[in-house]
């Protein structure tokens, strides 16, 4: 029997949640079932030490800067608008959308750029769209038309068509884990969206209980593409499915609204899928997002970071624009808010999934190229702190935010000040974790010894004078 584990609270910190509707502000950890494959159990434990990893939307609607394939769905919602320009009438603007696969072309196209970047700025592993809720692949599938190796899209004739390959072996060659995103939902299957009726929302259009022959044939065409990814794309280490709706019924939480929006049952039969994911792919880590239970293997918090640290495995995805897909001049977060969150994540015992988004022209914009390398100075000096760590109470005390080595035998504690430039103070003073003894305090990144008292369960220390090496945050590595 799988043991069933409960957590603390999970609290979303405002500060993060740019668009309310990508929260999912319940209580994340609820329900979660600890795997009992004990090869998952491993890697979940080998995930959790890699702390930075890079997740990537990327389709045909980069072309038009929105809101990956949300315009496609029939809500009304700041994310859903759809631009006059680009179809007067909604069905115009679906054969519009549908079209941006004849003149798909990212030439720049080179993921061994990519990868050397994120490499250098600490990130350990990548996610990637596969497919997103408009159904249009990014590989190679024998299910469909519409995917980048159709001759309908020009980028087909290039050597690198098949950018998922591409992607997941260049990443690997790097050294990177390798996570598939995939979203069950796929608005231009007709098992999905049947033409016969007008699609109403994100859900299936039909209820499939009353037409259970088209939602069978839905169910084997979402097999048989993961099956595709999870057997001819080498060795995939997770399946983060996302659109949580499509999810048996009685899973359903009332308490999300969203999932208030399901009327249908939209059981996909993950069993199958998983049984079927794991025999190609022996242990691969399943995330079947916010459905709770056997599949879902870690949580994934979106745009949020929790306010306390969870016992259970766990991972923010968070933009590094203000957008999940490309949009011209998108806001980019500075590199010490990047750092700062992911502090903040580690501390409470979670990976931070970084989403960059490539614009149509198959590249980074120029500012993320300068923000991984500032990113990727500080790791340098500070990485010993941040990899293969877990939390450790008391998680985080004002400004001071603690991880340990997975031994016990080392404490970091970090300290960062949310302003708009780090500027590290003449002395620090902060709590020592209970029962640990630290012979050595050392400031990552400074040459000089430093002077520190440790009285009851304070340790004060006299910086140096000189600490302009400190950017972003002080680093403090104590050991016993
Ligand atoms: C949100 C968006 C979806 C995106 C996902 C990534 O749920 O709706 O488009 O893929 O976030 O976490």
């Amino acid at each position: 029997m799988p043991v069933k584990q409960k957590s603390k609270s999970f609290l979303l910190s405002s500060f993060l949640i740019s668009t309310a509707f990508f929260s999912q502000a319940h209580n994340v950890s609820e329900g979660y079932v600890k795997p009992d494959d004990p090869l998952v159990v491993q890697h979940l434990e080998q995930w959790q030490d890699l702390k930075f990893g890079l997740f990537m939307h990327w389709g045909t609607y980069s072309q038009w800067g929105i809101v990956e394939s949300w315009s496609l769905c029939p809500e009304d919602e700041s994310w859903t608008q759809r631009k006059p320009e680009h179809g007067a009438s909604y069905y115009d603007y679906v054969k519009n959308y549908e079209n941006l696969q004849t003149t798909f072309n990212p030439t720049r196209f080179n993921p061994q750029k990519w990868a050397d970047a994120a490499k250098k700025a600490g990130m350990k592993y990548v996610v990637f769209t596969t497919k997103h809720h408009d159904g249009f692949t990014m590989f190679d599938t024998k299910e469909s038309d519409y995917k980048i190796t159709s001759s309908k899209t020009p980028f087909s004739k290039n050597p690198k068509a098949d950018v998922t390959k591409e992607i997941f072996s260049t990443f690997r060659k790097e050294g990177f884990k390798i996570g598939a995103y995939f979203s069950k939902p796929d608005w231009h299957s007709e098992n999905y969206w049947w033409p016969y009726f007008p699609p109403k929302d994100r859900n299936v259009n039909y209820d499939p209980k009353k037409y259970p022959e088209r939602w069978d044939s839905f169910k084997k065409f979402t097999f048989n593409q993961l099956n595709e990814i999870t057997s001819s794309y080498g060795k995939i280490d997770i399946l983060w499915l996302d659109g949580g709706w499509v999810r048996p019924f009685h899973s359903i939480d009332p308490a999300v609204e969203w999932q208030r929006t399901i009327k249908v049952e939209q059981d996909i039969d993950m069993d199958k899928i998983g049984t079927m994911a794991r025999k190609n792919q022996p242990g691969i880590i399943i995330v079947d997002r916010t459905v709770p239970g056997k599949w879902e293997n870690y949580v994934t918090p979106e745009q949020a970071v929790p306010e306390h640290a969870l016992s259970i495995p766990w991972e923010s995805c968070i933009t590094m624009g203000d957008s999940f897909s490309y949009v011209p001049d998108d806001n980019y977060k500075s590199s010490q808010k990047i750092i700062e969150t992911l502090i903040k994540i580690i501390s409470g015992g979670g990976n931070y999934l970084m989403n960059i988004a490539p614009g149509p022209d198959g590249d980074y914009d120029a500012v993320v190229y300068d923000r991984l390398k500032e990113i990727s100075g500080w790791m340098e000096k500070n990485q010993s702190a941040v990899f293969a760590t877990r939390s450790i109470a008391p998680y985080h005390e004002e400004n001071f935010y603690y991880t340990r080595s997975k031994d016990g035998k080392t404490v970091n504690v970090f300290h960062i000040s949310e302003k708009a430039e780090y500027k590290a103070p003449e002395n620090l003073a902060f709590t020592v974790p209970e029962n640990f003894k630290p012979n050595t305090v050392q400031i990552l990144g400074l040459p000089s010894k430093i002077q520190w008292k440790h009285s009851g369960n304070t340790i004060e220390i006299k910086m140096p004078r000189d600490r302009s090496a400190l950017q972003y945050a002080t680093v403090i590595q104590m050991k016993k």
